[in-house]
């Protein structure tokens, strides 16, 4: 895989990300076409450059074309779903290594027991996307004094204090990806499927408005509302996160609502939908929106196969919480960068 530098990359960290396209394959509802404008572009232009540029214009124009073909092709079918290469954006050596040592860190933190906030962390700074306008999401504002006085989020200053003597060994990391690895880490820790996890989030200034998270009084139309209409996510992922909480309780002081979903809330399995199908017990809680999960015709089967089936839940949501947390990044435009960059290059070595 070729690497090269490009200095007007936004970087939220002393070393330079580059803009080199790294595949990985992502089940995604997404369908992206092979005649989007963006191939006509490359096909209209490679033809222009053909018919009348020079040799080296010809050259990096062909990589290019051939880079994005190569990735638009890659589609491979699955249970009737279409999986898609995606291009994240790649991160220094540097970087790399700083996450790897950072996760080690986190291991231990969230090892003594703050698991459960550290998920909600993660969940609460990228579930404020909205997919319309393209704001809010895992992008590192959570630390801002204005996101963290949001109702929602009551608590969290706990996990940001938590997080900030780790944090300031890491400064080349963003907070953006920081947090989301806490969450990687939170759920791999108490015994939950491993995350994939892919750096290059960028800290953004300015905090969601308050009033995107869900409300927990509220009824199915609530919740795909937030998570489908805004974020953009499915009713599979609806029920498939909402297993995050056979984690952690609920907190009078933060939420008005007090007790565990589980009985072991440090341990993260499929006990959550186990507990929602055998009804209502004391010493455990269900909020109005967990229930609703038995109530929806969509959402009924799932809960009844994750209740079944700790596999099939741990496959859904890792699915789910690699969407959530990777809302808003924008794949396509890492490789409209690398196009921009060769052409730029090309120009470059030919007026030299
Ligand atoms: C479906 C919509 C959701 C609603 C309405 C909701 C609501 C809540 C509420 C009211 C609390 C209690 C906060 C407190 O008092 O401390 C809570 C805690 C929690 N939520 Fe959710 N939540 C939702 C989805 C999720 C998702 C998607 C995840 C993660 C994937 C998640 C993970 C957690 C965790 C781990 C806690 C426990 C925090 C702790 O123990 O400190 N929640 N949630």
């Amino acid at each position: 895989m070729r690497k090269r530098k490009n200095k007007n990359l936004p970087t939220n960290s002393q070393s330079q990300p580059y803009p080199t396209s790294k595949p990985s394959i992502l089940k995604t509802n997404t369908i992206s076409t092979l005649h989007s404008p963006l191939d006509i572009y490359i096909l209209l232009s490679f033809t222009i450059v053909c018919l009348c540029s020079t040799r080296v214009h010809r050259v990096a124009f062909l990589s290019s074309f051939l880079h994005t073909l190569r990735r638009k092709v890659r589609f491979r079918s699955d249970r009737n779903q279409r999986k898609m290469t995606k291009c994240y954006p790649t991160v220094s050596e540097e970087y790399q290594k700083a996450v790897q040592k950072a996760k080690r860190k986190l291991r231990g933190l969230i090892a003594e027991n703050c698991a459960p906030l550290m998920l909600r962390l993660a969940w609460h700074s990228a579930g404020t996307f909205d997919v319309k306008t393209k704001t809010g999401g895992p992008f590192g504002t959570m630390k801002q004094p204005a996101e963290l006085a949001h109702a929602a989020n009551n608590g969290l200053d706990i996990a940001v204090r938590l997080l900030e003597p780790i944090k300031e060994h890491f400064p080349i990391l963003s907070y953006a990806d920081f947090y989301q690895l806490a969450g990687v880490v939170a759920v791999e820790i108490t015994g939950g499927p491993e995350i994939p996890f892919h750096p290059g989030r960028e800290d953004k200034p300015h905090p969601p408005p308050e009033g995107r998270l869900p409300n927990a009084t509220e009824g199915a139309d609530h919740l795909r509302q937030v998570f489908s209409h805004q974020m953009g996510l499915t009713d599979q992922d609806i029920v498939a996160l909402s297993g995050g909480h056979t984690l952690g309780r609920c907190h009078k002081e933060r939420s008005g609502f007090e007790g565990p979903w589980t009985t072991n809330p440090l341990i993260f399995d499929n006990s959550y939908f186990k507990e929602l199908l055998t009804g209502e017990k004391d010493g455990l809680l269900q909020l109005p929106t967990d229930k609703v999960l038995l109530s929806d015709p969509v959402f009924r089967p799932l809960v009844d196969k994750y209740a079944a089936g700790e596999d099939a839940f741990f496959a859904d949501y890792t699915e789910a919480h690699l969407k959530l947390s990777e809302l808003g990044i924008h794949f396509h435009a890492i490789c409209t960068w690398r196009l921009r960059i060769t052409f730029l290059y090309a120009r470059k070595k030919n007026a030299n």
